[in-house]
Formats: C-alpha cells, sequence, structure tokens
C-alpha cells in the first residue's frame, strides 16, 4: 500500500469517511475520478441531514411550535456558515438557491433584465459553462443588449488583452466568467477581473461552481459583484446551491420568482415584497439541503483548504506527467496554475469508448462537451474525457487511471499504438 499522506492531508482517514469511496465497480475498487461533475459526500454531512429528518422535521419561518423553530435556526445557521465561508459581509448577501445554475439564472434574469437594454454589453468568457452562458444569450437577445465574447489562449487561459480592450470598447455592463474552468481546469484571475471591470463601469458575475472545494474563495478581496455556488460540488447535498449578491445590487433588484415566504403584504392590486433574503427564496425551501450544505463547508473548514488545495496540486502535477506518456494522449488545457481537472482526446479514440473502458476497470470519468460547446468549438474538438480531483484523491487513483488509458491504447491501437 503507498503512503498516501500529502502534505498536511492524512487521505486514508479522509476516505474512511466517504462511504461511497468503499466500494467495488466492475470487480475493481472504484477510483472515483468524476469530482468536477459531483463530489461524494462525508458521514457527517450524511448524518447532519438525517438528524434534520429524523428529529427537527417542520416548515421554517412560519411555525411558532419548537420544531419549527429549531429548522429554522438551523436553516439560519446554514446561512451564516456560507456567507462567512465566502467572506461575505451580511449573511442576507447568500440566497439558497437549487444550485449553481438557478443562482446563475437569477442574476441573468433577475439583474439582467431590469439593467440591459439596446446597446449594452455582457462579457461572457470563452470558457463558460452553459449555465453562465445561454441564461445571458437569453436575456440579452430579449433586452437588445449584446452578449461579447473574451476570447482564450491555446492553452485555455484567458486573453486578458483582448479584455481589457472589449472593456475600453465601453458599454460592457457585466462580465460573466467562471472562477475555475469545469473543462479544463483554468483558474481564471477573478480579482484583477473584477477590479478592471469596475474601473470601466461593469459589474462581474462569477461562477463559483468548480471554485469553493479547491481553493480560498473571498467575495470581497474578490470584488465579486455576485458568485454563485452549487452544494453538490464541495461535499454536500444535490439540489442545493447559493448565490452571494452585493447587498446594494440585491436591494434594488426585482424578484426572480415569486410565491408565499418573499411577500410583506398582498392584496388584489398589489405585492409589497419582503426584505433580503427572503425575497428571493419563496416557496419552501431545501431545508435538510442548506443543512447538508453548511456540513460540508464545515467538514472543509476542519480539514483545511490550504491543505486540500495543496494536496489537488501536487496530485495535479503528477498526473499532468502521468497521463503526458500515455502514447497518443493530448492534454486539452495547459494553462499555468491550472486546478485538478485533466480533460484530454485520444488519437482516433471516442471520449465514449475511453470512458467505458475504464469503467471496465473501475475508474471513473466524465466524457463529453461538459456542458461547455462554445469552448470545444473554439478547440476544435466535439467531447473530451476529464479526470476531476477532490481532497480524497490518490497517486493510487491517478495510476489506476494511467493503467485503464494504456488500456484503451491496447484495444484501439495498432501495432504502433494510437495513430
Ligand atoms: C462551472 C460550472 N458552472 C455551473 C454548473 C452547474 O451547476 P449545477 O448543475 O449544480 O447547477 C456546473 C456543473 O457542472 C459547472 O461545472
Amino acid at each position: 500500500m503507498m503512503d498516501t499522506k500529502v502534505g498536511s492531508i492524512d487521505v486514508d482517514a479522509v476516505r474512511e469517511q466517504f462511504p461511497a469511496l468503499h466500494q467495488l465497480v466492475n470487480n475493481h475498487p472504484l477510483a472515483y475520478l468524476d469530482n468536477a461533475a459531483t463530489t461524494q459526500r462525508p458521514e457527517s454531512v450524511l448524518q447532519a441531514m438525517d438528524n434534520f429528518y429524523r428529529r427537527d422535521n417542520a416548515n421554517v419561518h412560519r411555525g411558532v411550535h419548537t420544531l419549527s423553530q429549531r429548522a429554522t435556526d438551523e436553516f439560519e445557521h446554514a446561512r451564516a456558515t456560507v456567507a462567512r465561508f465566502v467572506g461575505a459581509r451580511h449573511d442576507h448577501e447568500i440566497i439558497f438557491t437549487k444550485g449553481c445554475t438557478e443562482a446563475l439564472n437569477l442574476v441573468a434574469f433577475s439583474w439582467g433584465r431590469s439593467n440591459l437594454g439596446p446597446g449594452d454589453v455582457v462579457l461572457v468568457s470563452n470558457l463558460e459553462h452553459h449555465a453562465n452562458f445561454v441564461p445571458w444569450q437569453v436575456v440579452t437577445q430579449a433586452t437588445g443588449a449584446r452578449m461579447v465574447p473574451i476570447p482564450i489562449h491555446d492553452d485555455c487561459s484567458l486573453d486578458l488583452t483582448a479584455y481589457r480592450s472589449l472593456l475600453e470598447g465601453g458599454d460592457v455592463r457585466m462580465v460573466a466568467v467562471k472562477h475555475v474552468c469545469n473543462a479544463t481546469g483554468t483558474v481564471n484571475p477573478v480579482a484583477e477581473m473584477s477590479r478592471l471591470a469596475h474601473e470601466h463601469g461593469a459589474l462581474v458575475t462569477v461562477d463559483g461552481a468548480q471554485a469553493l472545494a479547491h481553493q480560498r474563495v473571498n467575495v470581497e478581496s474578490f470584488g465579486a459583484d455576485f458568485y454563485s455556488m452549487a452544494a453538490h460540488k464541495v461535499y454536500g447535498p444535490m439540489g442545493m446551491g447559493a448565490l452571494y449578491g452585493r447587498e446594494e445590487l440585491l436591494e434594488a433588484m426585482p424578484p426572480y420568482q415569486t410565491g408565499g415566504g418573499m411577500i410583506r403584504s398582498v392584496s388584489y392590486e398589489r405585492t409589497t415584497y419582503a426584505g433580503l433574503p427572503d425575497k428571493f427564496e419563496p416557496g419552501t425551501p431545501y431545508v435538510s439541503g442548506a443543512i447538508g450544505f453548511a456540513a460540508a463547508l464545515a467538514w472543509v473548514e476542519r480539514v483545511g483548504i490550504d491543505a486540500i488545495a495543496q494536496h489537488e496540486r501536487s496530485l495535479t502535477e503528477a498526473a499532468t506527467l502521468a497521463l503526458q506518456t500515455v502514447p497518443g494522449l493530448r492534454l486539452v488545457g495547459t494553462a499555468a496554475g491550472k486546478a485538478g481537472i485533466l480533460s484530454f482526446v485520444m488519437n482516433q479514440v471516442h471520449p465514449h469508448d475511453v470512458g467505458t473502458i475504464l469503467d471496465t476497470q473501475g475508474v471513473a470519468v466524465r466524457s463529453g462537451h461538459h456542458c461547455c460547446q462554445p469552448l470545444m468549438a473554439r478547440l476544435g474538438v466535439n467531447a473530451t474525457t476529464r479526470a476531476s480531483l477532490a481532497v480524497y484523491s490518490t497517486e493510487e487513483d491517478l495510476e489506476r487511471l494511467r493503467v485503464g488509458l494504456l488500456e484503451v491504447v491496447r484495444v484501439f491501437g495498432g501495432p504502433n499504438g494510437l495513430d
């Protein structure tokens, strides 16, 4: 058994806490390398959610009875935990959503519909996930504004010179950019991008789906006006997420959805809305999801985000070297300082075939366009195979990946390997 202690993380002790990691898949121990799609959950998250339903289950905000008060306290405590984790100034700057997608749609539809008009420009990076692309496309088309791409270099880093000139071109009202690219691992310089955007009178909305579990996030120091999150990518539950928005922006924005729980008063003539955060949270929220999200962030805090980042950085470096030894494999996305997301193509072999062969070896990766079709078009590929790391990833997982890829070469290659 190889030593799995890396940096200050005891990976064996970490893995012990994730029940889903300990299973056989196709008669092989699972090597789970699909963390950019969703991470696994530690016992503490599963228990926190289970405890809610077993003990405190009641609807929030509406009841005076004890269980409802307990549920409300836990729900609001979860909001405070998220706020603290991302360095928000106020708890009510955190709006709970059903994921990163809904958070991004909230910004585009609520802020965009009420602030954009003909002549206005929204810059959307060429790296964007469809969740931070399609909403802006729909809203710019509906308002007469224009959506303009921020181009990338061949290594998949953003072209900051082009970005500056786009800002200097004027009329930019919003910059939509992801923090970490789910398809290439590129880490965008969001603090610098926000500073430049603000100098030109534009706001910035950051898609943080792939960052929260892997590096320190501080919305204040980033200067982000909006920052979107997905709980299931940070060891929390699926169907849960959050939007951070600067207080004065959220205050001025109209509701995104309407219904119970988000009103101050309702009559046949008119409805007035509640303050933050309720204005953006109509209906019964996903209370156990919020509790699980907070438990996940507390878990990450206990392990230490800097130690996690260090662990994943050294594995990423090792994985990059190992993958380059596989004949016929080309890495896609080689920007300096990239995160633990390794995308690649293999000569003549479709990524789905790569993924299927790896699965027969118990190695879980993702194949496809990763919801980044404009990026795939820019790179001239239809799809890639993607291995993505997490705190519990090990050198052994990477070795299993490398050996699985050699099997792909054997199955699909001629006498000279893949050509
Ligand atoms: C960069 C990025 N943004 C947004 C999303 C959407 O997140 P969710 O499906 O949790 O809403 C994802 C999910 O893969 C992502 O990777």
